[in-house]
């Protein structure tokens, strides 16, 4: 067992990286609501596998608990299903001292997240993220929100978590894709924070494919522990913050100039790094070896690194609209350095522009 403590001005809370044992769930849980009644959300694929046990242990300790399940997928990150949720949380008798745990992924996570943070202005939540990439970035550091159809991620609100609690025996019904996909953003904590935990995933990505239970428990380990120590210097992204962004201007483009229908978030994500690594090798900030060093991590994930059949004018476009920018200007986190990126807002169009062809 490995304990995270995330020291946030709004609320501090403790990560828990377990194997195997989900009794310690029941112990941590205790200390940290307000009453015994609780709503779990998941989603379909999740509540068929997680949800008979933590039903058998919420009844055996006495809790007061409804389950609410939403269907797979980013679609149910909506207002539509927010509505929905609100109802099953009036339906439970959900009061101002009742909590809701997320049982899920990323997109469990956020919904439920957000509608914690607004049913009756603010109740209970706690994480119990099933994916990788739910375990080591979407669970830590109170992002939670729905998409519009016009924006992912528009409406939301910064609310932590009081607590979250990681099975990583979960990852084992992952299907493959989104285990790899998860590999995307651990390898984005190596480039922008962390060169020594870079090249320890160069000497041990084998082991994390193998799903070595050692080797991956410390990967998510450091993970969770770069991902709070930067949201407690900035919990409501106004600097530091945007760091974790990399990858993610290109990725999100990619990924809505597919319709998001083409490449999981992670693969957006590693295509993302790809191109902005070589940005930043165009501006001289970088030597070549450094984008020729992602790329082969990447490929040993079996994580895409080139992009085929989109044209460099409509990830442009993506780019303009995207919620991270101020002002009219694209801002791209770029490495400066082994371990190190920096943010940039005046990247010359053309250069871009050859770059996304490449
Ligand atoms: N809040 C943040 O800071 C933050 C950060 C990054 C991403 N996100 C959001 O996270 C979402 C993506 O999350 P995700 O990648 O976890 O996707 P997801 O929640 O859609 O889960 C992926 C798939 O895996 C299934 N699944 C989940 N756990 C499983 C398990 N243990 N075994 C078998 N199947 C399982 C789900 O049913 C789903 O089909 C996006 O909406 C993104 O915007 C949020
Ligand atoms: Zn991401």
């Amino acid at each position: 067992m490995k304990k995270i403590y995330v020291d946030t001005c709004s609320r501090p809370y403790h990560i828990y990286i377990t194997q195997k044992d989900w009794n310690p769930f029941i112990e941590y849980l205790g200390e940290c609501v307000r009453s015994k009644k609780l709503l779990v959300v998941c989603d379909e694929n999740v509540y068929r596998l997680y949800y008979p046990i933590m039903d058998n242990m919420l009844s055996k300790y006495g809790y007061k608990h409804s389950v609410a399940v939403v269907p797979p997928g980013e679609d149910t990150k909506s207002l539509k299903h927010a509505n929905s949720l609100y109802t099953a949380a009036l339906d439970a008798h959900l009061d101002r001292d009742s909590t809701i745990i997320a049982l899920g992924g990323g997109v469990v996570g956020d919904l439920a997240g957000f509608i914690a943070a607004t049913y009756m202005r603010g109740i209970g939540f706690i994480q119990i993220p099933t994916t990788l990439l739910a375990q080591i970035d979407s669970s830590i550091g109170g992002k939670v929100a729905v998409n519009h159809p016009n924006a992912k991620n528009i409406i939301g609100a910064f609310y932590q978590p009081s607590m979250v609690y990681i099975n990583i025996d979960t990852l084992t019904t992952l299907p493959r894709q989104e285990f790899t996909g998860g590999l995307a953003e651990l390898i984005k904590y190596g480039y922008i924070w962390d060169g020594d935990f870079l090249e320890w995933l160069e000497d041990n990505i084998d082991g994390i494919l193998a799903y070595d239970v050692d080797t991956l428990s410390y990967a998510i380990y450091k993970a969770c522990t770069i991902k709070s120590h930067i949201v407690e210097m900035d919990e409501d992204e106004q600097g530091i913050r945007a760091i974790l962004n990399f990858g993610h201007t290109v990725g999100h483009a990619i990924e809505a100039a597919t319709g998001y229908k083409v490449y999981t978030h992670g693969e957006g994500v590693a295509l993302g790094m790809v191109y902005e690594t070589k940005i930043a090798y165009n501006l001289g900030l970088i030597d070549y070896n450094y984008v020729r060093k992602l790329i082969h991590l990447l490929e040993r994930c079996s994580l895409p690194t080139k992009l085929h059949g989109i044209d460099s004018s409509i990830l442009i476009d993506k780019m303009v609209l995207d919620k991270k920018n101020r002002g009219d200007n694209i801002v791209f986190i770029l490495p400066t350095g082994t371990g190190k990126v920096d943010s940039f807002s005046d990247i010359d169009i053309n250069m871009l522009n050859s770059v996304l062809q490449d």
